[in-house]
């Protein structure tokens, strides 16, 4: 699997640390990406010990690592809604951590952002926000995350940033690709067309829609923006997670710092 910067060593403790807070019985949000495949890999080696689990994969590419670590999956439309068991916890990285004041707690709220053209800014403090998508994979793991009862966050300091300023990916219809880059380009972003490595042609994601890297610069207020974002028609997510972390395991060269 593709790593995007940061020591494995470092991106290794910190999955391992947020599998270790898993608990017999969970049901498991599986993340996408290198810092959660060593969380997947070690739950692996867990259920093999006898842990007995089910994981919610958040991608084509995390369900086959969880098939290969036999772990019993089920899919995110049985695990939620009325009948399903819920999911206790979800582990998943980031490809940016706002680390201001308040870590994991600040900045939660998204639901309550000022609607955009409001005029209104209740700008929260960043800490905990993150950017996600570099996998390409934001859309279902912000579902997972989301409803999970608690979502740990598994990174190496790398990731780390007072401001958020990495570009945010942003899924969106095919059609709607060029009505989407117009909007974006009005909010302050440049869109960028995401393209497949070593294929001619763009990367397609696992729901089969485009992803557009819009750099806005620094992020001063994230629940804003992703307010913003959210009402624009044909983008079916953006990468900014605000206001759903509840713990940062960052892998150390020596340790991991658990941040609440
Ligand atoms: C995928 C993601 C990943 O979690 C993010 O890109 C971090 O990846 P890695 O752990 O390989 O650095 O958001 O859509």
């Amino acid at each position: 699997m593709k790593t995007s910067g940061g020591s494995d060593a470092m991106k290794r403790r910190a999955g391992e640390s947020a599998a270790a807070a898993v608990s017999d019985g969970d049901v498991v949000g599986l993340g996408t990406g290198s810092t959660a495949a060593h969380a997947i890999r070690r739950l692996g080696d867990r259920v093999d010990a006898g842990l007995d689990i089910r994981g919610v994969p958040t991608s084509f590419a995390s369900r086959e690592l969880a098939v290969e670590a036999a772990i019993p999956c089920l899919d995110l439309p049985d695990a939620v809604g009325p009948d399903g068991p819920g999911i206790d916890v979800a582990i998943d990285g980031a490809d940016q951590v706002a680390t201001g004041a308040g870590a994991a707690d600040a900045g939660r709220g998204e639901a309550d952002a000022p609607a955009p053209g409001s005029g209104v800014s209740d700008s929260p403090a960043p800490g905990g926000a993150l950017i996600k998508g570099g996998g390409a994979a934001h859309a279902r793991e912000k579902l997972v995350d989301a409803a999970a009862d608690r979502f740990l966050v598994v990174a190496d300091p790398s990731k780390e940033s007072p401001r958020l300023d990495r570009s945010v990916p942003i899924e969106v219809l095919p059609a709607g690709r060029t009505a989407v880059a117009a909007a974006i380009r009005e909010a302050g972003g440049e869109p960028t067309l995401r393209r497949a490595e070593r294929k001619d042609g763009p990367v397609v994601t696992d729901n089969g829609n485009l992803v557009l890297d819009c750099p806005f610069g620094e992020v001063a207020d994230p629940a804003a923006l992703s307010a913003t974002l959210s009402s624009i028609p044909g983008i079916v997510e953006h990468g900014l997670f605000v206001g759903l972390a509840d713990e940062i395991h960052v892998g150390t060269e020596s340790d991991v710092r658990v941040d609440e």
